[in-house]
């Protein structure tokens, strides 16, 4: 959908009036001043034309380029590369330290991934904002992201409130879709986090996506993602239907493999008593 969206959308006010004329003066602006959906001379032709087809990887490298970008992107991506390693850093530490003291890992996997350029590109595009690496650092808040995949439903909350005690970490949203699904019954825990990354000169605060969800809401989310970006899909609605009702399934699971658990961890309390008397 989003693709169909971003090549019938116009790519700026000025594209298609290219004056060949101006191109001169054009060339004359610094590059500060370039409005990157108002390209200079026959550069706004060419990124023009780029922008009309679904965009590659060295597309959008040559539109950096052009626009005087390329090094500035790159060192954005840099930081956001070095907010995962913060966070992730912040979430061993809490892993350690649980595991340490209720004898259980708290996460199952955590994976990590920064947006690619091609993504960051359609996202703005598709939002009508212009391509620059001022406006990724301004709108975007998902170019970090990390998805944590926990057993136990009460462990993403307890890990949530670590977090949100730490000094230098700042939540600037929470979406909580375990309390409140998506109606068509995704669950997850949504936080975009502003954590700092110590540079040599300065500290700089940026943005991470932070994605907390059980095994099993991960499993339903695999699944349902599949038939999302299906382009023709038979028997969608009785698809759709049934993931909704799996999605109660899991929900359900989720809070029997809870009280298991705790009933569980309740035994070996008793046995450690018990121990502790005899
Ligand atoms: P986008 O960031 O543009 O997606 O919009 P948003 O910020 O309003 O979205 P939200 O925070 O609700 O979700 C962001 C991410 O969560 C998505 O990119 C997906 O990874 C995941 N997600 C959200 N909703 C769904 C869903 O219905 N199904 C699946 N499989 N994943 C979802
Ligand atoms: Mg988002």
């Amino acid at each position: 959908m989003e693709n169909q969206a971003a090549k019938t959308e116009p790519v700026s006010e000025t594209a298609g009036k290219t004056d060949p004329s101006a191109a001169g003066q054009d060339q004359q602006r610094p590059v500060e001043e370039i409005n990157p959906f108002d390209y200079p001379g026959t550069e706004r032709v060419r990124i023009r034309h780029l922008e009309t087809k679904q965009m590659s990887q060295e597309d959008i490298d040559r539109v950096l380029q052009l626009t005087g970008q390329h090094e500035a992107f790159e060192i954005l991506m840099m930081y956001y590369d070095c907010a995962l390693v913060e966070v992730r850093t912040k979430l061993e530490v809490l892993n350690r330290e649980v595991s340490l003291k209720k004898n259980r890992n708290p996460f199952e996997s955590i994976k990590s991934r920064l947006k690619k350029p091609v993504s960051i590109y359609e996202k703005l595009k598709h939002r009508r904002i212009p391509f620059s690496v001022e406006n990724i650092e301004k709108y975007l808040t998902d170019v970090a992201g990390l998805r944590v995949i926990c057993s136990f439903i009460d462990d993403i909350y307890s890990i949530r409130d670590s977090l949100a005690s730490q000094d230098d970490v700042r939540i600037i949203q929470e979406k909580d879709y375990i309390a409140h699904p998506k109606p068509n019954g995704y669950r997850s825990l949504h936080l975009i986090l502003e954590v700092p990354i110590y540079l040599m000169q300065e500290k700089k605060y940026m943005r991470v996506e932070l994605q907390f969800r059980t095994i099993a809401m991960d499993f339903w989310a695999s699944v349902e993602h599949k038939m999302k970006y299906k382009r023709e899909i038979r028997n969608a609605e009785s698809i759709v239907e049934e993931l909704r009702y799996s999605a109660d399934l899991i929900n359900q699971l989720d809070r029997r493999m809870l009280q298991i658990r705790d009933r569980i961890e309740l035994n070996e309390e008793g046995d450690r008593v018990m121990s502790e008397w005899h």
